[in-house]
């Protein structure tokens, strides 16, 4: 089992012990899937992946530079091509343009970053994504870059021409997977909430209005009410509802969601937004809790080092690999070069156990 990067054996092991002891009361799982089953759909997820390391003043162009982001990319070609695996999506968790988008939905970063970076011999299916924070912020001034990612996916072309992948539908959707004999109903919304007294300070703050936000939370209960017609149910958006990152629990999301994700048993829960990788199964929660944001942007320090909470976290780029079948549904973290780091199974009752590979 890999140990959290800059943590004391001491706290790993009080880390494992809880889990360990949370693990316990579940019950085991009665058969996993093998990682390479055939009969499974699989998505690849990345979140917070297109990055500048240099932001150039004239746009993108010469002196840019995203090699984590190539690096990780890579990592996820390798890894398909080694399981002779064609997954049946990828999932972008948010946070997909950081720094400027010179020319909004013309811009040269759509072919660079995504189009070729992700490229449809290796990735047909849809590329279902959500929003960021860096996503709703303004760079250039006169570009929207939220709008600009709702065109580029109504178009349905790329910079070629060529159909693309990009599923944006709206700021927050539903879509079933996979397409074609779909096994999980996931929901994805927008985390960019307002601060907690509504405030809105324009030109600084960059979210959904506080109108936007009721309507949102209006329309996910009407989701979760829906009959429950297939497997698994998944909620996926940006921010964590928890995290053992820096930027901590989201108290909004904490008040809001974690209600209804308790309520109804929402299997899985995939947030970004924190630069790294994690699996939060929390006491009392019936909700595993997915965290990778780790697809390009510089890594961040783990902020409960040491920790009450796991099984597990670790600052490395990489990306997560999500297999289900009508029976398990499995999440393994991998790093940039395709390598297996941690992984998890649910089965349908909920009993959650780690994956020895
Ligand atoms: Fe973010």
């Amino acid at each position: 089992m890999p140990t959290l990067s800059s943590t004391s054996r001491r706290s790993f092991i009080k880390q494992t012990l809880a889990w360990s002891a949370a693990a316990a009361a579940a019950q085991p799982l009665a058969a996993l899937a093998p990682r390479h089953d055939a009969a499974a759909a699989h998505a690849l997820i990345l979140g917070d992946w297109g990055y500048l390391d240099k932001l150039s003043t004239q746009g993108f162009g010469a002196g840019s530079d995203f090699a984590a982001q190539g690096q990780v990319a890579r990592g996820m070609r390798h890894f398909a091509q080694t399981d002779n695996l064609v997954p049946d999506a990828l999932f972008l968790l948010g946070d997909s343009w950081y720094g400027e988008l010179p020319g909004g939905v013309g811009s040269p970063r759509w072919r660079a970053q995504f189009e070729e970076l992700y490229p449809a011999d290796a990735f047909p299916g849809p590329a279902y994504t959500m929003l960021g924070n860096h996503d709703y912020q303004y760079i250039p001034a006169d570009v929207n870059k939220v709008e600009a990612e709702l065109e580029y996916a109504r178009t349905g072309r790329g910079p070629d021409g060529k159909p693309t992948r990009w599923t944006l539908p709206a700021r927050w959707y539903t879509f079933d997977f996979p397409a074609k004999k779909p096994l999980m109903r996931c929901i994805v919304l927008d985390s960019n909430m307002p601060k907690p007294d509504g405030q809105v300070r324009h030109g600084v703050d960059f979210t959904l209005t506080p109108a936007q936000q009721a309507e949102q939370l209006a329309w996910f209960k009407q989701q979760l009410q829906r009959p429950r017609e297939l497997p698994w149910l998944t909620v996926m958006a940006h921010h964590p509802v928890y995290s053992n990152g820096p930027h901590g629990d989201h108290p909004v999301l904490i008040r809001d969601w974690a209600p209804l994700l308790r309520d109804y048993k929402v299997d899985l829960y995939m947030a970004g937004h924190d630069h790294d990788l994690q699996v939060l199964q929390l006491e009392g929660e019936p909700t595993t809790h997915v965290l990778s944001g780790a697809g390009g942007a510089d890594l961040y320090v783990l902020k409960r080092d040491g920790l009450d909470r796991g099984p597990y976290a670790q600052e490395v780029h990489g990306f997560s690999h999500l297999s289900v079948t009508p029976t398990s549904l499995q999440v393994r973290h991998l790093d940039a070069d395709g390598r297996y780091l941690f992984g998890i199974g649910r089965d349908r009752a909920g009993a959650v156990r780690s994956l020895a590979s």
